[in-house]
């Protein structure tokens, strides 16, 4: 008998510890395969792929793609941005952007379990391979595309270059799509059509300056941004075009901005849509590679010697960086095309978006730090001294290189103040028509010399909400 009670007592004490431990370290994501997909096309998540430990009819449950991470999604898209767990198999895909370079990708996804009073939110990762199609639409080959100089123009495109194998079918219509808005390619030249005036020889000079004078005419030409210094050229500006027509036009790719990477790349999609019922049957893209003759291989970012590489942070003050603490620079790529990927995260407090900034981020784009979008949140832990974190970065290229990891120091210091300070705060989720409690985990606040007397007062927001100060525990959180 005293035995049995004890093995029960065991038992229960072991259910116990499994909950407690569950509570804080379990995964809801049971299953996480990841995904496959063949370069420039498209793969549907199946059942099988990704699975959550949250039975069907048991709480509300989503996942939605995390879109302020430009080291993930580089070179393709998981639609729709949110979407059920209990997915069906022809509802979450990842579309491919035919870019030859990358052989791997990755989505951050943030899962969201929402009960009548709680919100549960993970944080995980999805891995997609790239592996090279055995059948594809878009062949290229067997000429391939070439400029001879800088400022240079390729041959037209035609059938030696690219071609499409499909299925002729009076009701499949082909159509090739460019866009340079969204792939920002080619990245160091322009789709032009016609024939360049050609330098003519002249009587007061000899026939060697003729080339000279081409290739000056070349540079202006490339230079120029108006139809009429093209002289005899003519930009490409339609976005979509019968495949047929693509390669008999004579497009062809002019250099005009150097210094470029010894290869630059078309980017195009074709659809093959069925006109009776006006759906897309089949899609694909590539990135048509044009080797530019006389160029270097593409570098590496460097670390801009401009920068401090230290921020100096007021204790609990969420505080932007900007170029003059961390900042790169890179010979191909526009700084507007870096993207900083963390690989050392502070060891207290953490990067954020002030999109969000009750959420970290792992990575950010050269952009948002020029507009002093990121920020460190330091801590809500209160020191006697100084405290210093290292902050690892990599500083990626348009075309993924990357650079040596660069170091940056920031420094919080004590502030020497007695005035209320909100130390922390995360934020709530949930889902429209429920509510939260505010507690302490999410919101905060600080004082030297008096808490217990601090009120907190609505001074501005909720839209589409209201604070209600219920009961004993929500008026603590709210003062103390
Ligand atoms: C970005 O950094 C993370 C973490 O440090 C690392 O795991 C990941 O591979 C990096 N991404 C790329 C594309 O280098
Ligand atoms: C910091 O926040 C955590 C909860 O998020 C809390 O447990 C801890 O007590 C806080 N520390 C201080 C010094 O307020």
């Amino acid at each position: 008998m005293g035995s049995r009670g004890h093995t029960l007592a065991l038992t229960l004490l072991v259910v116990h510890l499994l909950l407690l431990t569950c509570s804080s370290h379990c995964s809801l994501v049971k299953v996480n395969k990841g995904l496959k997909v063949k370069r420039g096309q498209s793969a549907f998540l199946q059942e099988g792929d990704l699975q959550f430990h949250i039975p069907v009819q048991k709480d509300a449950c989503k996942v939605e793609v995390v879109l302020n991470e430009p080291i993930t999604q580089r070179v393709g898209k998981l639609v729709p941005q949110v979407f059920d767990c209990h997915y069906l198999s022809d509802e979450v895909k990842y579309v491919h952007n035919g870019c030859p370079l990358l052989k791997q990708d990755t989505i951050k996804l943030r899962l969201y379990r929402f009960t009548e009073t709680e919100t549960y939110m993970e944080v995980f990762t999805l891995h997609v391979d790239i592996i090279a199609p055995e059948c594809n639409i878009i062949k290229m080959g067997p000429k391939s595309l070439h400029v001879s100089e800088f400022y240079g123009l390729s041959d037209a495109i035609d059938g030696n270059m690219v071609s499409f194998h499909y299925e002729k079918k009076s009701n499949l219509e082909c159509t090739i799509h460019l866009s340079h808005q969204e792939s920002h390619l080619p990245a160091h030249g322009q789709l032009v059509t016609g024939d360049p005036e050609r330098a003519t020889k002249r009587g007061d000079e000899p026939e060697s300056f003729i080339y000279l004078r081409q290739q000056l005419d070349n540079k202006a030409r490339a230079l120029c941004k108006s139809e009429d210094c093209l002289k005899g050229l003519k930009l490409v500006t339609f976005t979509k075009v019968p495949c047929e027509d693509f390669l008999l036009i004579g497009i062809k790719y002019q250099h005009i901005d150097p210094p470029s990477p010894d290869v630059d790349y078309i980017a195009i999609r074709l659809d093959l849509k069925d006109t009776r019922s006006g759906s897309i049957y089949q899609s694909e893209q590539a990135w048509v590679p044009v080797r530019i003759a006389g160029a270097m291989p593409n570098q590496p970012p460097k670390p801009s010697f401009m920068s401090m590489f230290i921020l100096e942070v007021d204790q609990f003050i969420l505080t932007p960086l900007s170029t003059a603490t961390l900042d790169a620079e890179d010979e191909e790529t526009p700084k507007q095309l870096l993207v900083f990927n963390i690989t050392k995260h502070p060891e207290e407090g953490f990067i954020t978006h002030l999109s969000d900034h009750t959420r970290p981020v792992s990575s950010f784009t050269w952009l948002d730090l020029n507009d002093m979008l990121i920020a460190y949140q330091p801590p809500n832990s209160s020191h006697s001294q100084r405290r210093n974190y290292e902050v690892e970065v990599e500083v990626h290229d348009f075309f993924f290189e990357k650079s040596p990891s660069i170091t940056m120091h920031t420094s919080v210091r004590n502030a020497d103040t007695n005035a209320p300070r909100v130390s922390w705060n995360m934020g709530l989720s949930l889902l429209e028509g429920q509510s939260r409690p505010i507690t302490w985990d999410q919101f905060q606040i600080v004082d030297n010399d008096n808490l217990n007397v601090v009120r907190v007062i609505t001074v501005d927001g909720l839209l589409h909400g209201q604070l209600t100060v219920r009961g004993t525990n929500t008026a603590k959180t709210q003062t103390n």
